[in-house]
């Protein structure tokens, strides 16, 4: 589908961007367990004094990780300190990047970054930034007048370090969720609808998703183009407390909950990052009982591989999607990763499976203590 579905001229996803206590050290987590290459590199040795960033890349995917290396940028230290490691910003690639910021602040958009070239012997990259949830940007970029590695600044990396990865064969970005607070999920699906030309998809009301023990509501919101899909969740009152809950207390506020990253074989995928190190949710041998069961599966793959891996599929209409979810990546229980296979143009994100993935997080939520509903001693801001 080509950008003149979409008159912002949203092409693509770019990058995410990180912020971490220790850049070189999380750099180094993705580039083994995800199997990334450390592409690109920007610090003191490139005219940054006060913080280092690693450009990580694998096909369509760009993360970038930022941490501190002097103590004097508040920005970054009020991000970690409220927040600890999390994603501060995500790009979309557009055609031009004054008029979609134009028409994001021209619609209410909170404005971070007025666009600006940055500029080098290389020819400039242009980016603008709007507010997203609490401390998170979305930025506009373009770097079609921009013909070296990633941005002005950046270098190749000092060293290149052989870290012994397994092939992941991950390929881009699927989509990116948001968690915000009770009440906060419509704003922010308006938000979207009305500053990027977003339309809402899908909408998941009371008593779609949750368990017997804690729910939430969810609005799905995506590009005209469909390019761009980004779940908004919210808490629901149940008897215990939800997941979503748990994130909002330990994050200290609203953020980014995960990002779906896409793969074309998700069986050699997850078989890759497992040995890699990544962790995933369990998924009880029922689950796949059930699956078996089902008089409309019809799928490709051998479904004792995908008990063997714990990948949960989920069918709708004529296609059907796998997927499974990594446990969160850093210290806090907050932002983890989830990867996921489309088949026969499905558009979904597993309602079928929400169930067992619920139970397999609030076993997780039990063991470090966050199920219960007993008071917290700090409450996040508003
Ligand atoms: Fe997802």
């Amino acid at each position: 589908m080509s950008t003149q579905d979409d008159p912002i001229g949203i092409r693509r996803y770019d990058y995410v961007e990180f912020y971490v206590g220790s850049a070189k050290m999380v750099a180094y987590w993705y580039a083994k367990t995800l199997g990334l290459k450390i592409s690109a590199y920007l610090g003191p040795e490139t005219g940054i004094r006060e913080t280092v960033s690693y450009l990580l890349t694998k096909n369509e995917l760009k993360f970038v990780i930022t941490g501190p290396a002097q103590p004097t940028n508040f920005e970054l230290w009020g991000f970690l300190q409220k927040h600890g490691d999390g994603v501060k910003r995500w790009a979309v690639e557009v055609d031009d990047v004054e008029s979609a910021f134009r028409h994001a602040t021209s619609h209410g958009a909170v404005m971070v970054r007025r666009p600006e070239k940055l500029v080098d012997d290389h020819g400039y990259v242009e980016e603008a930034a709007i507010r997203l949830y609490d401390d998170t940007e979305l930025v506009y970029v373009n770097r079609d007048n921009y013909d070296y590695i990633f941005k002005p600044k950046y270098c190749i990396p000092l060293q290149q370090i052989n870290l012994e990865s397994e092939d992941t064969g991950l390929v881009g970005i699927d989509h990116i969720v948001g968690n915000v607070r009770e009440n906060e999920m419509s704003l922010w699906a308006d938000y979207f609808n009305s500053c990027m030309n977003f339309e809402t998809f899908v909408d998941f009301k009371h008593g779609d998703i949750g368990t017997k023990f804690s729910a939430l509501l969810s609005k799905v919101v995506r590009s005209k183009n469909s390019i761009i899909r980004n779940p908004i969740n919210e808490p629901y009152q149940g008897i215990k407390k939800s997941q979503i809950e748990e994130y909002i207390e330990q994050y200290y506020g609203s953020g980014v909950q995960h990002i779906a990253i896409r793969t074309e074989d998700i069986v050699k995928t997850v078989a890759a990052l497992r040995k890699n190190g990544m962790e995933f949710l369990t998924i009880p041998d029922t689950y796949y009982d059930m699956l078996r069961e089902r008089e409309d599966l019809n799928i490709e793959e051998d479904l004792e591989e995908l008990k063997k891996h714990e990948i949960l599929c989920d069918i709708e209409g004529n296609g059907y999607l796998l997927q499974l979810f990594a446990k969160p990546i850093g210290d806090r229980p907050t932002f983890f990763f989830e990867i996921i296979q489309r088949h026969g143009g499905s558009e979904g994100f597993g309602k079928g499976n929400f169930q067992a993935l619920f139970e397999s997080i609030e076993l997780d939520q039990e063991l470090r203590g966050n199920l219960g509903r007993e008071p917290v001693d700090v409450m996040p801001p508003c």
